[in-house]
């Protein structure tokens, strides 16, 4: 059991028995975040390892999508994973660094491999990104890669833009899945047949773009832009959004 209350962090490891109880997940819970085990950790690493052009690509689609934020000088990475973004977002060496992410196995994974002078430059927090255990207006930017298409209900997507909007003091960098594209397409005739044949969704979704721009809208930041992997063909797309001032 941690030994944490839900609204606090921790930066220790827990023992492998350890676990979060119903009363210790926070009041949006989703049940893809459970899948984040130690094995299911060590095999994202190993994946997205691998995957080395791909990874290349997201890497500059994500320094642009700074870069149009402002470079900012401070960053929380949530959900950071196993910290496959860490060196480049220590590139600055002046960088204030957070990272969070709700799944200890995979903050466990990313401690260990990746530098540990580059580990040493980051506050970790474990936290689900609904509820993060810092005070308002506590980061430049937010930076949130391969979460958002894990998230199918539109009350959810506006719950966890509205608590981005509280602990950013002004941007958010995050991607999704949007529509619009070859890739949505075929996905979209793939989940028909899984519906067809009674299978099971894998809990990632595609967003129509402009319900998502009008849900960043309401949640009360502005759009400044955008960045798509490959444009027409695949579904990732990068936003950068601005606080809007109340
Ligand atoms: C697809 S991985 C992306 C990790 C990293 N951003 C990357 O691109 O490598 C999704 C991550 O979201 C984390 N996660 C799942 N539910 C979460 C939640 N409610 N709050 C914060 N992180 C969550 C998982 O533990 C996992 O590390």
């Amino acid at each position: 059991m941690l030994d944490t209350p839900p609204h606090t962090s921790r930066t220790t490891a827990p023992t492998p028995s350890e676990d979060m109880s119903d009363q210790q997940k926070p009041a949006i819970h989703l049940s893809f975040s459970d899948k984040y085990t130690d094995t299911h950790s060590q095999e994202y690493f190993q994946k997205h390892n691998e995957k080395k052009l791909s990874d290349r690509m997201e890497h500059r689609m994500a320094a642009r999508a700074l870069a149009l934020a402002g470079n900012p000088a401070s960053v929380l990475d949530l959900p950071c994973g196993t910290g496959r973004f860490w060196s480049m977002l220590a590139e600055n060496p002046q960088r204030e660094l957070l990272a969070a992410d709700y799944s200890e196995a995979m903050l466990e994974v990313a401690r260990k491999v990746r530098d540990p002078a580059v580990v040493r430059r980051f506050r970790l927090l474990q936290c689900s990104a609904f509820e993060i255990t810092l005070p308002d207006d506590s980061v430049d930017c937010i930076f949130s890669i391969r979460l958002m298409h894990h998230i199918g209900e539109s009350a959810n997507r506006l719950a966890m833009l509205q608590e981005f909007r509280r602990v950013t003091r002004d941007t958010v960098v995050l991607s999704l899945w949007v529509d619009g594209n070859y890739k949505a397409w075929r996905r979209r005739r793939l989940e028909q047949k899984r519906q067809q044949n009674g299978e099971k969704s894998d809990n990632r979704f595609i967003v129509q773009r402009a319900q998502f721009e009008r849900e960043c809208r309401d949640a009360g930041f502005e759009i400044v832009g955008h960045l798509d992997f490959l444009p027409r063909l695949f579904m990732w797309r990068t936003y950068v959004l601005r606080k809007k001032a109340v």
